[in-house]
């Protein structure tokens, strides 16, 4: 499976990607866990990523595409990928053709997680992440199971920085004005499939799934 996840930021696109990189056992790739994971060990690209990420705007498309391409040229991408939260420009969703293109291969499928605004600001404030394994939850949708601590590693979950109102109400912002042209894109390639995402996790995992058996 060769999938891209689009979505407004709390669309679910995490939620939902870990479950299906699972389900098709190939890896899930994300370039905002790529960003964090960066900003934590303190490199050079962390410091980028972060005076870009804490402002609710895009890292630079020169800086995330080159890592996308790494990432892709890794052996276990040979049979497939699940891309969470790239392409967000049209320049990135150009070049990722051209990179599959070299790769000699084709996405199966776009899935597009829709949400509504007023549901995602919501969600976010109420959003937990574990910061040693990547495990994301919900203090109302989605509870750990001890209050504050990771169910899967027993660290201590916390808040994420961009998560803070204002910086989420200028990610819906950016997401608007620079990621939902490529809902046309892709719908124009024939590769794209919308899922209603408001629903609980479950029905909508339910409907990813039965969409992505239909196309
Ligand atoms: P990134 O980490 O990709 O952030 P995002 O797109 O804003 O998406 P999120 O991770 O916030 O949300 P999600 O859709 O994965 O939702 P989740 O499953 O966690 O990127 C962060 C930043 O990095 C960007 O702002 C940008 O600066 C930079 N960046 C990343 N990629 C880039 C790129 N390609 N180009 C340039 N810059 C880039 O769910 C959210 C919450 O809701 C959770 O608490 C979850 O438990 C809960 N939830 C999920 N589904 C449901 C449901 N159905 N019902 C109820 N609750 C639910």
């Amino acid at each position: 499976m060769r999938l891209i996840i689009l979505g407004a930021p709390g669309a679910g696109k995490g939620t939902q990607a870990v479950n299906l990189a699972k389900n098709y056992n190939v890896p899930h790739i994300s370039t905002g866990d790529i960003f964090r994971s960066n900003i934590k060990e303190g490199t050079e690209l962390g410091k980028k990523a972060k005076e870009y990420i804490d402002k609710g705007l895009l890292v630079p498309d020169d800086v995330t595409i080159g890592i996308v391409e790494d990432r892709l040229s890794q052996s276990d991408c040979s049979k497939g990928f699940i891309l969470d939260g790239f392409p967000r420009t049209i320049e990135q969703a150009q070049k990722l053709d051209s990179m599959l293109e070299n790769m000699e291969v084709k996405l199966d499928k776009v899935l597009n997680i829709h949400v509504p605004d007023s549901e995602i600001v919501k969600r976010m404030s109420g959003r937990r992440v574990c910061p040693a394994c990547g495990m994301s939850f919900h203090t109302e949708y989605k509870p750990t199971q001890q209050e504050n601590i990771c169910d899967s590693c027993k660290a201590n979950v916390i808040q994420r920085e961009d998560d803070k109102e204002e910086t989420v109400l200028q990610r819906l912002k950016t997401y608007h004005n620079q990621t939902v042209p490529l809902i046309e894109y892709y719908g124009q390639k024939g590769s794209l499939v919308t899922v209603e995402g408001k629903e609980k996790i479950e029905d909508t995992t339910r409907d990813v799934i039965k969409a992505l058996g239909e196309v």
